[in-house]
C-alpha cells in the first residue's frame, strides 16, 4: 500500500514537474461504480448537480462515506439528508480543497480546507476546515463535535479538468461544525459550559458564538479569579482576552512564540513545551482543536489575565521521574477528549514526517528526471507513437492501485476515446 500510494505521489510530481497529464483519464462517473460499498454517497452526490459538478472537475480529495456509515448516520436521524441544503453541505465539506494521497495524509496532523463555504454552515475564510489525525490505526479524520471517522479504502484516483483528485472510502459521515457554545454541550466540555452559561458576554465577543467569521476561542475550564466578584467592566477585559478575531488558529498553527492580538487588545503567547504540551501565557491548554463553524475553541486549564501578559509556564522541573513513582494527577482521562495526545503526536508525526518526505524528495529527483529524459527522448525519436515506456505502466495502474476493482480495461471504441483533444493519454490506456 505505502508503495502504490508513493507511486501516487510519484505521478502527482511527475505531473507537474513535467507538465503532462499523466494521470489517469477516467473520470469521477466512471470510477465511482467501481468503488465497493458506496453506492448510497453515489445517488446522494448525483442528486446535488453543482456538488456533483465541482467534484467532476478534479484536485479534490473526496472523502466517500461508505454504505453502513450513511446506514448508522440516519438511524437516528431519519430526515438528516431530506433537506437538499444541508445535504450539500455536507457532500461539500467531505470535499477537501486539492488532492491528498494516502501518503500526504499521513505526513502529521493537519486542518485540511474544505469546498464547505456556504454562510448559513460555515464562516471560515478559505472553506469549513476537516482535521487528519494519522494514527496507529491508520488515518482519521475529525470534523466538528470531535466526532472522528477512519479512512478505509484509500487512493482511488480519478482526473478532472483542474487536476487530478482521489476519493478515500470513510466509515463514518462526519459532522458539519456547529457554534461553539453548543460544540462545548455536545463534547461534555462542563467546565466550558458551566463558565459560558452563566457569564454575560461582551458586545465585542458576540460575533464568536456564530455570527462573524474566524475566531479562535481559548475558554477556561475553570477559573483561579471568582468571577462572580469581578465588575462587569473588569469581567469583560478578562472574557475578550480569551478571543482572537480574524484568524483561525488550530494546534498545528501555535507555535512556540507566536503572539495573537486578543480582542481586548493585549497579545496572547503561546508555547510549546518539549514534550508538545501548548501554553497560552502560562494556562495550559488541555483540550484542543474543536472545529466550531466560525473557527475553533480550545480549552485552557485556568483563564489567562490581561492584566499578566507576561506569565509563562514554568517547565523547568521535568526530571524528577525515577524518584517520583506517583502516578500522573487523576483525571478523567477516559473522558478526556483528544488534547496532548493530539499534540504529542503531532511532533511524533512531524518528525517522522520530515524522515519521510527526505527520502521520498530523494526518490522524486531522481525518478522526475529520469522521466523528464526519457520523455523528451522519445518525443524527439518518435513524436508520433506510443513509447514502450515502462513509466507509463505506472500510470496506467494508478487509478486502482490496490487491484481490487476491476474496471473494465477501456477496449477500443469506448467512451473515453471519444475524448480526442488528449492525444497522450490515450496512447496510454492502450499499454493495459
Ligand atoms: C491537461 O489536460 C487539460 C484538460 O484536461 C488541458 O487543458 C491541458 O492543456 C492538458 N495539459 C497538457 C500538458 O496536456
Ligand atoms: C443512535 O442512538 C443510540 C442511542 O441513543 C446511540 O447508542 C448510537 O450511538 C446513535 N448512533 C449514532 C450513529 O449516532
Ligand atoms: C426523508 O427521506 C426519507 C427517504 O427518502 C423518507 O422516508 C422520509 O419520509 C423523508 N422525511 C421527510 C420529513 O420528508
Ligand atoms: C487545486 O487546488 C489547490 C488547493 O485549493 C489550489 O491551490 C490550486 O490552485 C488548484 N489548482 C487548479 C488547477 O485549480
Ligand atoms: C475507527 O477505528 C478505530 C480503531 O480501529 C475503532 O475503534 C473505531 O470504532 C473506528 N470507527 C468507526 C466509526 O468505525
Ligand atoms: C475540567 O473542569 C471540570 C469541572 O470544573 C473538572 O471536573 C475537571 O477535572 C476539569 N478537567 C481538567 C483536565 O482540569
Ligand atoms: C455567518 O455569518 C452571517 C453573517 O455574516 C450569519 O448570518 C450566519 O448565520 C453565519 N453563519 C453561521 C453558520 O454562523
Ligand atoms: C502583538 O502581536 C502582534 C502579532 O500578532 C505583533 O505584531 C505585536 O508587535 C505584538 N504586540 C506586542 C505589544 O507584543
Ligand atoms: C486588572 O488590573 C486592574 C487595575 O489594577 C484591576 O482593577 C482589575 O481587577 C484587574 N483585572 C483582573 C482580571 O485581575
Ligand atoms: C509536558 O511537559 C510539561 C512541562 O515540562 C509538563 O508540565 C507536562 O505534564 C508534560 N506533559 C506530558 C503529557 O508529559
Ligand atoms: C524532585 O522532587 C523533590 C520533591 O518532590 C524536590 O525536592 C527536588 O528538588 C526535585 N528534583 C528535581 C531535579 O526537580
Amino acid at each position: 500500500m505505502l508503495c502504490s500510494a508513493s507511486f501516487l505521489i510519484l505521478l502527482f510530481s511527475l505531473r507537474h514537474a513535467c507538465g503532462q497529464n499523466l494521470t489517469t483519464q477516467y473520470g469521477l462517473s466512471d470510477v465511482l461504480p467501481t468503488i465497493q460499498g458506496i453506492s448510497y454517497y453515489t445517488s446522494y452526490l448525483e442528486s446535488i448537480p453543482s456538488a456533483f459538478s465541482l467534484l467532476t472537475d478534479g484536485n479534490v480529495t473526496v472523502l466517500a462515506p461508505s454504505n453502513d456509515a450513511i446506514t448508522n448516520y440516519l438511524a437516528n436521524k431519519t430526515d438528516a439528508l431530506n433537506d437538499t441544503d444541508v445535504l450539500e453541505a455536507l457532500l461539500l465539506y467531505h470535499t477537501i480543497r486539492g488532492p491528498y494521497s494516502l501518503v500526504e495524509l499521513e505526513r502529521g496532523v493537519q486542518f485540511l480546507p474544505t469546498w464547505l463555504t456556504n454562510p448559513q454552515f460555515a464562516n471560515v475564510t478559505g472553506g469549513q476546515r476537516i482535521a487528519v489525525y494519522p494514527t496507529d490505526k491508520g488515518i482519521q479524520f475529525e470534523g466538528g463535535i470531535k466526532i472522528r471517522s477512519n479512512l478505509t479504502t484509500p487512493n482511488q484516483l480519478f482526473a478532472g479538468n483542474s487536476g487530478a483528485a482521489v476519493i478515500h472510502v470513510i466509515d463514518r459521515v462526519l459532522e458539519i461544525p456547529i457554534d461553539e457554545s453548543s460544540t462545548a454541550i455536545e463534547t461534555g466540555l462542563n467546565g466550558v459550559v458551566s463558565i459560558q452559561v452563566n457569564s454575560p458576554v461582551s458586545p465585542e465577543v458576540i460575533g464568536a458564538l456564530g455570527s462573524t467569521p474566524d475566531w479562535s476561542c481559548f475558554i477556561p475550564n475553570r477559573t483561579i479569579i471568582d468571577l462572580k466578584t469581578l465588575p462587569t467592566d473588569v469581567f469583560f477585559d478578562l472574557q475578550e482576552y480569551h478571543f482572537v478575531n480574524g484568524r483561525v488558529y488550530f494546534t498545528t498553527d501555535l507555535t512556540d512564540g507566536l503572539q495573537m492580538q486578543s480582542v481586548e487588545g493585549h497579545n496572547l503567547t503561546v508555547t510549546v513545551a518539549s514534550n508538545g504540551t501548548r501554553y497560552i501565557n502560562d494556562a495550559e491548554i488541555i483540550y484542543s482543536d474543536y472545529i466550531t463553524n466560525n473557527g475553533v475553541l480550545h480549552v485552557l486549564a485556568h483563564e489567562a489575565s490581561p492584566n499578566k501578559t507576561d506569565a509563562r509556564p514554568d517547565l523547568s522541573t521535568p526530571a524528577n521521574s525515577t524518584t517520583s513513582t506517583t502516578p500522573p494527577p487523576t483525571t478523567e482521562s477516559s473522558a478526556a477528549p483528544t488534547s496532548s495526545a493530539s499534540s504529542s503526536s503531532l511532533s511524533t508525526g512531524a518528525k517522522a514526517g520530515i524522515g519521510v518526505g527526505a527520502a521520498l524528495g530523494v526518490i522524486f529527483i531522481i525518478a522526475v528526471l529520469t522521466f523528464c529524459f526519457r520523455r523528451s527522448r522519445n518525443r524527439k525519436a518518435d513524436p508520433g507513437a506510443g513509447p514502450r515506456d515502462e513509466k507509463y505502466q505506472v500510470a496506467v495502474e494508478m487509478p486502482h492501485p490496490r487491484g481490487s476493482h476491476e474496471v473494465e480495461a477501456p477496449g477500443p471504441g469506448s467512451h473515453w476515446e471519444l475524448d480526442s483533444q488528449q492525444s497522450h493519454p490515450r496512447r496510454v490506456y492502450e499499454m493495459s
